[in-house]
């Protein structure tokens, strides 16, 4: 086999009836602005590493990626909760969720990242909710840098950061990047993965 034919094989992890539901929204990826496949394995294999069991997505979309996030919380036995603006892609989302995993907990919110944020904070501090081993950020370029001051500080330290599109959107993102490479209580790389990923530890 050339090194070109491996590269076009696709890891393949779940039942068949989930494959068949991760597959169609694959035809739509581009519309929904889903993560492509590779990323997706990327970010299911990084949360089962890491044994999270508290993840944050913010940018829920059809929960496409939302899906492989629970295919490892269903293994570490964690629970998701993931932000959306947009209502009717939130319904997908959700429908995609309890018919694929209906065992794995998750909580949808439907609103402004930053402003769910902020409720989460708040909850947080009051001691109503605990903070996230693990945040997945992937929804607009622009406020990444909000999400991130907001992130910080519910986010456990050992905790880990993962952000979509630093590379296709370097410009968008390019004060989110350069807080977090000088910030001295994160570690990060950037990964050629998809449209480039950028992973942050956050130390202990
Ligand atoms: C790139 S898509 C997310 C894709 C998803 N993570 C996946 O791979 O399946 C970004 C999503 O974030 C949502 N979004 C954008 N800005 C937002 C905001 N300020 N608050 C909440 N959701 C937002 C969009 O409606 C869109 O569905």
């Amino acid at each position: 086999m050339t090194n070109c034919n491996v590269l076009k094989l696709k890891p393949v992890f779940f039942d068949e009836d989930t494959e068949k539901t991760l597959c169609e929204l694959e035809k739509t990826r581009c519309e929904f602005w889903n993560l492509d496949r590779d990323c997706a394995n990327f970010l299911n294999t990084l949360i089962k590493i890491h044994n999270a069991k508290n993840v944050l997505e913010i940018g829920t979309s059809n929960g496409y990626s939302g899906m492989w996030i629970l295919g490892a919380l269903r293994e570490t036995k964690g629970k998701l909760t993931t932000i959306e603006f947009w209502e009717k892609r939130q319904s997908v989302a959700r429908n995609n969720f309890k018919n694929h995993f209906p065992d794995v907990l998750v909580e949808a919110k439907i609103g402004s990242a930053i402003v769910v944020l902020e409720d989460i904070l708040e909850e947080i501090e009051k001691n109503k909710r605990e903070k996230y081993d693990f945040i997945f950020i992937d929804a607009n370029k622009k406020e990444y840098i909000e999400y991130f001051k907001l992130a910080d500080k519910i986010l456990k330290n050992g905790g880990v950061i993962l952000a979509d599109n630093i590379l296709s959107h370097y410009e968008k993102v390019q004060d989110y990047v350069e807080n977090l490479f000088n910030n001295p209580s994160y570690q990060s790389q950037i990964l050629e993965l998809g449209t480039g990923m950028m992973l942050s530890y956050k130390n202990k």
